[in-house]
C-alpha cells in the first residue's frame, strides 16, 4: 500500500543528465507541482558562501539550512557553477540533509489543493525522500555529453570556463555525490533507468511520459 494519495514522481540522476528539464516538462504536462531539490542545497551553499561559513562545518551549515525561505530558491545566483560545486560539499553533511528533509517530504505528500500530484528531482528522492513514490526514474548520460550541455548552459549565464574544466568539475561532483556516506546518489532498486546520451529532450520526455502513463494507468 502506498502512502501517497496523490501520485509522486521521483527523478534522480547525475549532474547535467537532463533530469531537471525532464522533471519540469513532466510536471507541466501532468499538471503536478514541481520541486527542484538541488536548489535547496544550492540555497544553503549560497548563504554559506555569502557568510564565509566553513563548508566542512555541518552544524553551522544546518543552521543556515533552517533559515531557507521558498522565495530564495528562485534567485538566479543559485545557477552558478561556484554555488553548484559548493552545494555538493554542503550536501555531504547529515545535519544539512536532516534540516532539508521535512520540507521535501511535505512537498511530495501535500501538493497544493487543486494540484493532482508532485514531481521532485534530485539525488536521493527515490531512495530517501520518497521511497514510496509511484514512479521512480534515474537519469544518466555519458560524462562528455553532460559536460557539453553544462558548458553551453554556463556560457549562456556569461561564465568564462573551458569545456575541459567543466568535465573535470562534473566528474569530481559525481564522485562526491556517489561516494558520500549519507544518501549517496544511486538508482533506487525499483527505478526505471533512462540514458539520455543519445536522446533529445523531446525523446526523453516521450519515453518518460509513456512509462508514467502506463504505471499510473492513465491515458
Ligand atoms: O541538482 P543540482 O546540481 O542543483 O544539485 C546541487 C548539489 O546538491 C548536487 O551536486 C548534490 O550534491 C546536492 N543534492 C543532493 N540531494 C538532492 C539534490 C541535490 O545531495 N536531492
Amino acid at each position: 500500500m502506498k502512502h501517497s494519495q496523490k501520485p509522486v514522481i521521483a527523478i534522480d540522476g547525475t549532474f547535467a543528465s537532463g533530469k531537471g528539464t525532464l522533471a519540469k516538462k513532466l510536471a507541466t504536462h501532468f499538471g503536478y507541482a514541481y520541486l527542484d531539490t538541488g536548489k535547496l542545497y544550492r540555497a544553503v551553499a549560497a548563504r554559506a558562501l555569502a557568510a564565509k561559513t566553513d563548508l566542512t562545518n555541518g552544524p553551522q551549515l544546518a543552521k543556515l539550512a533552517m533559515l531557507i525561505e521558498p522565495e530564495e530558491l528562485e534567485h538566479p545566483k543559485l545557477k552558478s557553477g561556484r554555488v553548484g560545486a559548493a552545494a555538493s560539499k554542503v550536501a555531504v553533511h547529515t545535519q544539512v540533509r536532516v534540516a532539508l528533509k521535512a520540507y521535501q517530504v511535505e512537498f511530495a505528500r501535500n501538493p497544493p489543493k487543486k494540484i493532482a500530484g508532485a514531481v521532485l528531482d534530485g539525488r536521493d528522492i527515490g531512495t530517501v525522500i520518497c521511497p514510496n513514490a509511484d514512479v521512480k526514474l534515474y537519469i544518466d548520460a555519458k560524462p562528455e555529453v553532460r559536460a557539453q550541455r553544462r558548458h553551453k548552459e554556463l556560457l549562456s549565464y556569461g561564465e568564462d570556463i573551458s569545456l575541459a574544466q567543466v568535465l573535470a568539475d562534473l566528474v569530481e561532483r559525481d564522485l562526491r555525490d556517489q561516494s558520500r556516506e549519507q544518501a549517496p546518489l544511486k538508482p533506487a532498486a525499483n527505478a526505471h533507468l533512462l540514458d539520455t546520451t543519445n536522446l533529445s529532450i523531446d525523446a526523453a520526455f516521450l519515453q518518460a511520459k509513456t512509462l508514467i502513463l502506463a504505471v499510473l494507468k492513465l491515458s
